[in-house]
């Protein structure tokens, strides 16, 4: 029996996984849920799965909840300081980090602190502080479990051929719903058009950043971490039929792959029950049925930010929290429409062009340049109606 905390239980990944906990429950125990403000679905979850501790986002939703969940038994907290204790409730033998955005790193990295096997959903927790991450999980004798279908399969990959040999990972993508868009016609593309992803059914956030291609940019830095690889070790290949989930190539070019279907219930639940597998419900993979396999090149010149993030990483120091809270924000501007699709990578590369580069040595350095970024671009867009850029 497994005890679980559950970053972003309201959310796509949160979800699915209480889902798997709910079909599984001689495997799974859940300790301690944290949402946003989703109290509705929150409430749910608390009575069907009887956490010790839940945390929202203020106290006026913790108010709320309470009221609402009289006499359900939970203690509920808020704010930062909640989100940092159901991150470290000492219960929980494995903590599932799958807050969007830069709102996971402290309590990501509390985890880690705190001694917790942890899997990894929000990958702007490595994109922004990778370095640190890894070092005090190296530090803590930490578990770093991937749930990213890609950074799953290359996990499962080196499992079983190790790193001796490694000569790079591929890690692919399915190239998002504007894969074979005209460039001309991007600048007019709707946010309703980039949520429509063709594989996958995610949050709105990582769906935008699998339309603008950056989702593989931040995931070739999460792998740079993850797997302690360097960034000429990491190539990205887009595969439309998101089958094979990523590669491992050695050095006598043979590669490995690891092959599933399209559900992101899988490398959750390979995340949740390492080192074992679990028999489940999920169908077979119909590899005739599939019929073909395709791959292609990315088009860099549609799709600048793979290329930004291959640079802010080989920049190092502060460039990838840029990196990330400038995207994070040019991401929640087009989702109100206050700026075109094109004008996500272009908000990346300035913030990129604008910031001197500084060393990171803590948490709260990562966090002062992400919010250096964050108050510029909120200067300049302060208002979500503000003209298009
Ligand atoms: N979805 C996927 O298939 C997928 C695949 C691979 C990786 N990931 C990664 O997993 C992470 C989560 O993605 P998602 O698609 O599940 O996102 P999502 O559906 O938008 O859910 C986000 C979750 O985070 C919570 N949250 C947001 N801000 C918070 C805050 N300040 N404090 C506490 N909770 C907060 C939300 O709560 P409320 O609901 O209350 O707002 C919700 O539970 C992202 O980093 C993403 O890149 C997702």
């Amino acid at each position: 029996m497994k005890r679980i905390a559950i970053l972003g239980s309201t959310g796509s990944i949160g979800k699915q996984a209480l889902a798997l906990a709910a079909r599984h429950p001689d495997c799974f125990r859940i300790v301690s849920l944290a949402a946003r403000d989703n109290l509705d679905l929150l409430a749910e979850q608390v009575r069907a799965f009887r956490p010790a501790l839940v945390s929202v986002a203020t106290a006026e939703a913790a108010a709320a909840l309470r009221s609402r969940l009289d006499g359900a038994g939970a203690e509920i907290v808020s704010g930062e300081p909640g989100l940092l204790q159901v991150a470290t409730h000492p219960e929980a033998d494995l903590v599932l980090s799958a807050v969007v955005g830069t709102a996971g790193l402290l309590p990501t990295f509390a985890a880690v602190h705190a001694g917790k096997a942890v899997a990894l959903a929000n990958k702007e927790a490595l994109v922004s502080a990778g370095e640190l991450i890894t070092a005090e999980a190296a530090r803590r004798g930490v578990r770093l479990l991937p749930v990213d279908s890609e950074h799953s399969a290359i996990f499962q990959c080196l499992e079983r051929g190790g790193t001796t040999s490694l000569r790079s990972v591929i890690l692919t993508g399915s190239g998002g719903p504007f894969r074979t868009r005209p460039k001309a016609d991007l600048e007019s593309v709707t946010p309703g058009e980039a949520l429509r992803h063709p594989r996958w059914s995610m949050g709105k956030k990582i769906s935008i950043d699998s339309a603008t291609l950056m989702n593989k940019g931040l995931e070739v830095i999460e792998a740079r971490w993850l797997f302690g690889l360097s960034l000429d070790a990491i190539r990205v290949l887009i595969h439309p039929e998101s089958i094979v989930h990523s590669l491992v190539e050695y050095v006598d070019g043979s590669l490995l792959a690891q092959l599933g279907i399209t559900d992101m219930g899988l490398p959750i639940l390979y995340a949740l029950t390492y080192p074992e597998r679990l028999p489940n419900h999920f169908p077979a993979l119909d590899l005739a049925r599939v019929g073909s396999l395709t791959f292609e090149e990315v088009d860099h010149d549609r799709f600048p930010c793979v290329g930004y993030a291959y640079a802010a990483a080989r920049a190092g120091g502060t460039a990838p929290a840029v990196l990330n809270a400038a995207n994070e924000v040019a991401v929640g501007l087009f989702l109100r429409d206050a700026i075109p699709f094109t004008a996500i990578p272009r908000l990346v590369a300035e913030a990129l062009d604008r910031h001197p580069v500084r060393p990171v040595r803590s948490v709260e350095e990562v966090l002062a340049a992400d919010g250096e970024v964050r108050a510029a671009l909120l200067a300049r867009y302060g208002s979500p109606l503000a003209a298009r850029a």
